[in-house]
């Protein structure tokens, strides 16, 4: 049943909530309203029950210790991560149960059981502890394409107690470079590169060039992804000493490595996110209170049964990628399938294809995905059977309604709960979602915070916003998964999220509620754009352009973009002496991409001879918006020099912007 955009709207206007079916209902995990109330009459007894679907060395003493903003949870608990992913299932009848379905972008496919993950995590937890002397509390840095390597890199760190960074495979040398500095890294582990739409991506190249800075990295260990031929000649040097072969160093360890026993509040990883400066923030997550929230908010909202196939299309360098590929659903014992490359590699219906395959039954992507395949047309969707889908959800960004719609009916055909899934790699795992067997759906709202979190819309003052209205999205509880700081600087962790209500978590999100209390989530507040469900942030970009020669000036807005949400437009002066012009603008699109990575890209270079600024200086983003927004311009009052944006708006119309 193929239903095109234009059948959407008329849809919308008819029908605009959509309760869980009723035989779904019937078999949902949760499938009883009351647990809303349950939780919310004692969250700590709520959550210490749900930490029990855990496997724990000695129990804690403790639930909850909060001395605001510093949050433990289940204290004095003894556990490992890697134990609950792994180490429990191949005690059961899921030995023999697929982990990880894996499929390369060139057609290859993997498929690791449970043992199989035990064999190969054991054996390179191996290799951290004998090979290169990592202990509990170390800092590793994985730098990786999509390859099962990924996650078994992931889970033999978590097994020795050593923290993760994950670092994007599409992030330059340069930002490697300082994520490894700033947590002080001993190991980096990579690959020789990595495919994106029949292409090498140079990962190890990338990695010489940042660890030339890094003082702290004592070894490298590269995964083989390219054929032997492309490894050598072309993309890797193997620096003597310090770089390692994976499928060497693993020959001659112990085939057995112990699981560490960690506290519960005992660090698990750090990962990177942009904040509104140019600095990013590396958010730390800890064992017990993480785990939990994974576990269990994989098993609710995505309704995680023995038998289903679960695909989670993020990759492991977001935090995605860390709760529902790798730590949520291996928690529970379930099979995921994990792809390396494009959804439009080498066709537009790539992703269908491998949901056909692998016969998947619980389907997790982002709408700036949906919306490309909106546009690309139903017609690649058809071409493949995907009656095995039960269930479908969205992360990273707003849905806008009409992306909801197709996504439900082409999709979904029509019988698939959709989840829109709100959250953030601060706080660990999903918060506002519906719960499939129980929530009635509206297409753009992720419905109601989830049970034992409790959500607010607020004012300027911290004062709840009455229903209908709008405010800022707050949390006004602690929760298990939330992050326990910004690695090393306490100071930012309370400027950032705690100087404004006191107490309640300032989450940088715009957000109303409907009459019925339903959240609609309505985009950054702060100076974080959201390109693609990709945050980056506009004083990053700024500085990557003013470090170029030629720039003097620079202001960087998101501008509305159909397919990514968002798109980078930057309003740069020039320095006397260099010419403003179409090379040019192709130069600083390029420079950013080197500072930063591809993803921060600017769509738009629009030169100017000034800046719009308020009499104090600062830089007047909103105008800017308007204007590469093409919409009339807002309040101009209180601008030092009205002259500037009529200036600047003849400029961006004339380059087509
Ligand atoms: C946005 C990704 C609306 C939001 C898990 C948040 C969303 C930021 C949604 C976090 C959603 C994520 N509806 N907005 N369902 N999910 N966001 O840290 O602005 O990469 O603050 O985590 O993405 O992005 P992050």
């Amino acid at each position: 049943m193929a239903v095109e955009t234009q059948a959407i709207e008329a849809l919308l206007k008819e029908n605009r909530s959509f309760p869980p079916p009723e035989d779904f209902a019937q078999q949902a995990n949760l499938n009883d309203p009351e647990i809303y109330t349950r939780a919310a009459e004692d969250p700590e007894a709520f959550w210490a029950d749900v930490a029990r679907g855990l496997d724990w060395f000695r129990p804690w003493e403790q639930v909850l210790h909060w001395e605001v903003p510093f949050a433990k949870w289940f204290v004095g608990g003894k556990l490992n991560a890697c134990y609950n992913c792994v180490d429990r299932h191949v005690r059961t009848a899921r030995r023999n149960k697929a982990a990880i379905i894996w499929e390369g972008e060139n057609g290859e496919s993997r498929v690791l059981t449970y043992w199989d993950l035990y064999r190969e995590v054991n054996r390179f937890a191996s290799v951290l502890r004998e090979h290169f002397g990592i202990r509990k509390g170390d800092r590793v840095c994985i730098y990786m394409p999509m390859v099962p390597e990924l996650p078994i890199a992931m889970l033999a760190c978590a097994r020795i107690g050593a923290v993760h960074t994950v670092v994007f495979g599409g992030f330059s040398a340069e930002s490697l470079k300082e994520r490894i500095n700033d947590c002080q890294c001993r190991l980096v582990i990579t690959a020789d590169g990595g495919y994106r739409r029949g292409t090498v991506i140079p990962l190890k190249r990338s990695v010489d060039e940042a660890l030339q800075e890094c003082p702290s990295v004592e070894g490298v260990v590269v995964v083989r992804r390219l054929g032997l031929g492309l490894t050598d000649a072309t993309f890797t040097h193997m620096q003597e000493v310090r770089d390692h072969w994976w499928h060497r160093v693993i020959e001659d360890v112990s085939p057995r490595s112990d699981c560490e026993e960690m506290d519960s509040e005992d660090l698990l990883f750090i990962l990177y996110t942009s904040g509104s400066t140019g600095k990013p923030k590396g958010i730390v997550h800890t064992t017990g209170g993480y785990l939990t929230g994974v576990y269990a908010t994989t098993k609710w909202v995505f309704d995680l049964k023995e038998e289903d196939v679960f695909w989670c299309t993020a990759d492991c360098g977001w935090v995605t990628g860390h709760s529902y590929l790798v730590y949520g659903p291996l928690a529970n014992g379930a099979t995921i399938v994990m792809y390396e490359g494009a959804p439009d590699f080498p066709d537009r219906d790539r992703f269908w294809a491998i949901c056909e395959k692998y016969g998947v039954t619980v389907f997790y992507t982002a709408p700036t995905a949906i919306r490309a395949f909106m546009k690309w047309g139903t017609e690649h969707v058809e071409k493949h059977d995907l009656s095995t889908l039960r269930l479908i959800g969205s992360v990273g960004e707003p849905i806008n309604p009409e992306a909801w719609m197709w996504y439900h009916q082409n999709i979904g055909g029509g019988r698939c709960p959709v989840v829109d899934t709100w959250w953030q790699t601060e706080t660990g795992h999903i918060l506002i979602s519906p719960l499939p067997g129980i929530t009635t759906t509206r297409p753009g709202s992720a419905t109601f915070p989830l049970p034992g979190i409790e959500a607010d819309v607020v004012d300027e003052a911290g004062q709840s916003v009455p229903l209908g209205g709008g405010g800022y999205l707050v949390l006004k509880r602690p929760w298990p998964g939330m992050l326990r700081g910004l690695y090393g600087d306490p100071e930012r962790y309370r400027e950032v999220y705690w100087s404004r209500y006191g107490t309640m978590y300032f989450a940088g999100d715009g957000a109303k509620r409907d009459e019925d209390g339903y959240f609609w989530l309505l985009g950054r507040v702060d100076d974080v754009m959201n390109v693609a469900g990709h945050r980056i942030s506009t004083m990053e970009v700024e500085s990557a352009l003013v470090d170029h020669p030629a720039v003097a000036e620079a202001a960087v807005i998101g501008k509305h973009h159909e397919l990514k949400g968002q798109a980078i437009a930057a309003f740069v002066t020039v320095k006397d002496g260099f010419k403003a012009g179409t090379e040019l603008q192709d130069e600083l699109k390029e420079h950013v991409v080197k500072k930063i990575g591809a993803i921060s890209r600017p769509d738009d270079i629009i030169f100017t001879s000034e800046l719009p600024k308020t009499r104090s200086g600062k830089i007047m983003r909103r105008l800017l918006r308007d204007i590469a927004e093409g919409r009339a311009l807002g309040d101009t009052t209180t601008l030092a020099d009205p002259n500037v944006v009529a200036m600047l708006r003849e400029r961006y119309e004339e380059e087509g912007g």
